[in-house]
């Protein structure tokens, strides 16, 4: 028992994982309390996701070297069920809830509430009722889990750990995709499920204010160590500790500084209309108008489902949407984007903001995953030169500083923020002209952050002109010349991007 008159619910001492090439983890150790929220933070690669693979049975017991101790007894967890007996649940880093199920199958997959094979609907739905209750989610629980936005299904996953009997909830940057609001209601459940059930969570985040805000204490690794555990008290704790002890130095000025003559406009867009690729009558986007300057960063700013993502997609070779009208201009002259092909040809880039579907392919590697948007740079013939793949790959690793053994480790076994790095390498081995960036730091750690907006600034000094989208305010700030305010499908503001404030920013956000 610590003074608080708690004692440790799970202990993890001298865990030890390599992967080929890799020591992922050294000797790390970590102490959750009986009820407490324990954040875990670290720069991306540092171990975190690691740790709680191997803590809830996916990385089996005999994979790694150390002692888990969970409720007073030693674990040896063979696999996921084993943990979730023992009171483990985990929530990954992607959502793992099936999409075309309702809530109330997706809470109880897995262990249905049934008899003699037969399900017991009734019960299913009754009980599903009894935690989305308690959770606060008023949907009907036979809606499919398709139907619901990201911070609902989230909520499902919490409330499926819930039906397992908990006691403690991992939970892998459970905010990353969603929106402010969905992030402090998780973040009150968090609490919640703490003070009135028990429940302690242990928390992997790279938003530092919902750490501070939220955590009781927080422990940080680096390259695979644990460095120290935080206690958070009364007072609170500044960032900027956290910062320093996941980078090991302190960081005065989170966005590096740009001084880049603007040039012409490289593009324009003009009453861009695109409805709905399914709903077809509905309207996504209302003649929406923008203009980008050479060297210029356009940043659009909006709240998630205001049209950003769609709006991108559509300029993007028309690659989402339907009815799609409206006018492209690159240099002044009328571009008809129509294809993803001919985008490229003509210079854009468009950098996903879901890497794990669209960005790349999990399991190539990073040689060829950096080449993929424009071979032929690397081929005569229809036939790749292997040694100028090498070449090409082992320059954007470099530039990008991307943490991997080799640039033949295969993207999906790479951290998220590395990951990241080797899409924005894919699209710079494109010579893009325009590049699109949307939600490029979701998921990447302070020190990575950085890097990402040292590679824009230097992109925009060479001339390239970037739209940049980001639900991050201070980012969109911080990094653009101009930023656009997009609110259901309009842009319904247009500010400096030196003079703008969060306010003003949020103003024109709500004001429809
Ligand atoms: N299956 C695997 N095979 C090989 N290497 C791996 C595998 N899984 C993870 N790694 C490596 O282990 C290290 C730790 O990865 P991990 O995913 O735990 O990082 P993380 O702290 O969760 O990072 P992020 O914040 O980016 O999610 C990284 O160097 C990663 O490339
Ligand atoms: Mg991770």
């Amino acid at each position: 028992m610590d003074a608080g008159g708690r004692g440790a619910l799970l202990q993890m001492r001298a865990i030890t994982m390599e992967f080929p090439g890799v020591k992922a983890l050294d000797n790390v150790n970590l102490t959750v309390r009986q009820q407490e929220i324990h954040a875990l933070v670290g720069e991306n690669g540092a171990g975190k996701s690691t740790l709680m693979k191997i803590l809830s049975g996916v990385y089996p017991y005999g994979t790694y070297q150390g002692d888990i101790v969970f409720d007073g007894k030693a674990c040896a967890f063979p696999d996921i069920k084993q943990s979730e007996r023992a009171g483990i649940a985990i929530i990954h880093q992607e959502l793992a809830l099936s999409p075309y199920l309702s809530i109330a199958e997706n809470i109880f997959l897995g262990h249905e509430r049934a008899r003699h094979q037969v399900i017991n609907w009734h019960k299913t739905r009754e009980d599903a009722l009894y935690y989305m209750k308690k959770l606060g989610l008023g949907e009907n629980p036979d809606t499919p889990v398709n139907r619901i936005g990201v911070g609902k299904q989230q909520i499902v996953e919490i409330a499926k750990a819930l039906a397992k009997e908990a006691k403690l909830l991992i939970l892998d940057e459970p905010t990353a995709a969603l929106n402010e609001t969905d992030s402090q209601n998780l973040l009150r459940l968090l609490r919640e499920l703490r003070d009135a059930h028990g429940i302690a969570s242990v928390m992997i985040s790279h938003k530092l204010n919902e750490v501070a805000a939220v955590a009781d204490r927080i422990t940080i690794i680096r390259d695979g160590k644990t460095v120290e555990t935080l206690e958070v008290g009364r007072e609170g704790i500044p960032e900027e500790r956290i910062i320093k002890g996941m980078v090991g130095r302190e960081i005065t000025d989170r966005f590096p500084k740009r001084s880049v003559p603007l040039g012409e406009v490289v593009f324009e867009v003009q009453d861009w209309t695109v409805y709905h690729p399914e709903q077809t009558e509905r309207k996504l986007l209302d003649k929406v108008n923008i203009k980008v300057r050479a060297g210029e960063v356009a940043g659009i700013a909006g709240l998630m489902g205001a049209g950003r993502t769609e709006f991108a997609m559509s300029l993007f070779g028309r690659c989402y949407g339907a009815n799609i009208s409206g006018k492209t201009f690159i240099n002044g002259k009328e571009a008809a984007l129509t294809s993803i092909p001919k985008a490229i040809e003509r210079g854009l880039a468009y950098v996903t903001e879901d890497r794990k579907e669209y960005g790349l392919v999990l399991i190539e590697d990073i040689k060829q995953n950096t080449t993929l948007a424009k071979l032929k740079k690397v081929a005569a013939y229809n036939v790749i030169n292997d040694a100028a793949e090498v070449r090409e790959a082992e320059y954007y690793k470099r530039v990008m500083n991307t943490k991997a053994p080799s640039i033949l480790q295969p993207a999906m076994h790479l951290s998220g923020g590395n990951q990241q790095k080797v899409v924005l390498s894919k699209w710079l081995f494109s010579d893009p002209k325009i590049l699109i960036l949307d939600e490029p730091t979701r998921g990447i750690d302070v020190g990575a952050k950085y890097e990402i907006y040292t590679i824009i600034n230097m992109l925009a000094s060479q001339g390239m002109a970037c739209i940049l989208i980001s639900s991050e305010l201070p980012e969109v700030i911080g990094m653009s010349d101009r930023i656009y305010v997009m609110s259901e499908g309009r842009i319904t503001g247009e500010l400096d991007g030196r003079s703008a404030t969060q306010e003003a920013v949020m103003r024109h956000i709500i004001q429809t």
